[in-house]
């Protein structure tokens, strides 16, 4: 489903070049539920933002579906961005002057013409989310894990075929965590794809593979 060919990702700064990505080669089949685990600074989120079409490799070649990101037009690749993948942020992302009913419609802010159904699909992924009775509250009202949860039902709503998740239980306690986790392994049970950042080992070994970076590289691609 997805495939890096000897990504690089380099980072110009204060006139030194950090080499974030050092030529990453991997293949991630449709339905896998992948960990990417390594230390702090080792490149997962420079990859993840790859992968989410956040961000382009510096050189090296991001295929999805056996198409190649960066010959895409604005409006194939953007459509691939907010249709195909969901994105889950440890930090949420929420807005927090709308709704959380709102937030999770947000991913159709690109549509010219919302689909049929679509708040009732927001609120059926709510009450799928636990928050059922919270869609009318401002995220700021929420617990972190309640917010990391309504970032998940967002992430969901187009039912994109890839979830990528960055570090997604970072800022939650351990009951919060669980039941993020545990939304996770439905989303992969579903059939969707996941790619989830994590230094966790715990959080890891849910995962049918782990890959792990260091410095940039893949040290080792393992699976249980
Ligand atoms: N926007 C950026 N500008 C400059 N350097 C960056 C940027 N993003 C990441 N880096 C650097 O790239 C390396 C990898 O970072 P990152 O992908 O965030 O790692 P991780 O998520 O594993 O902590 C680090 O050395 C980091 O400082
Ligand atoms: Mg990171």
């Amino acid at each position: 489903m997805i495939e890096l060919q000897q990504v690089h990702r380099r980072y110009a700064m204060s006139g030194q070049t950090v080499h974030a990505l050092a030529g990453v080669d991997v293949t991630i089949a449709a339905g896998e539920f992948v960990a990417v685990t390594g230390p702090s600074g080792s490149g997962k989120s420079s990859l993840l933002n790859i992968l989410g079409c956040l961000d382009h490799p510096s050189s090296g070649r991001y295929l999805v579906e056996g198409r190649d990101v960066a010959m895409l037009d604005d409006e194939a690749s953007s459509d691939i961005r907010n249709r195909r993948i969901g994105f889950v942020f440890q930090s949420f992302h929420l807005l927090p002057r709308l709704s959380v009913l709102e937030n999770v419609l947000l991913p159709l802010r690109f549509h010219r013409q919302p689909p049929p159904g679509a708040r009732q699909r927001a609120r059926e992924l709510l009450d799928r989310v636990g928050l059922g009775n919270r869609g009318d509250h401002r995220p700021g009202e929420l617990s972190g894990g309640q917010m990391q949860r309504a970032a998940i039902a967002r992430a969901l709503l187009l039912q994109p075929a890839l979830l990528l998740a960055d570090e997604p239980t970072g800022n939650l306690d351990s009951k919060s965590a669980a039941d993020v986790l545990d939304l996770i392994d439905e989303v992969h049970e579903g059939g969707q794809t996941v790619v989830l950042v994590t230094h966790d080992r715990d959080v890891a070994a849910r995962a049918p593979r782990e890959i792990s970076l260091r410095d940039g590289r893949i040290e080792a691609d393992v699976r249980r």
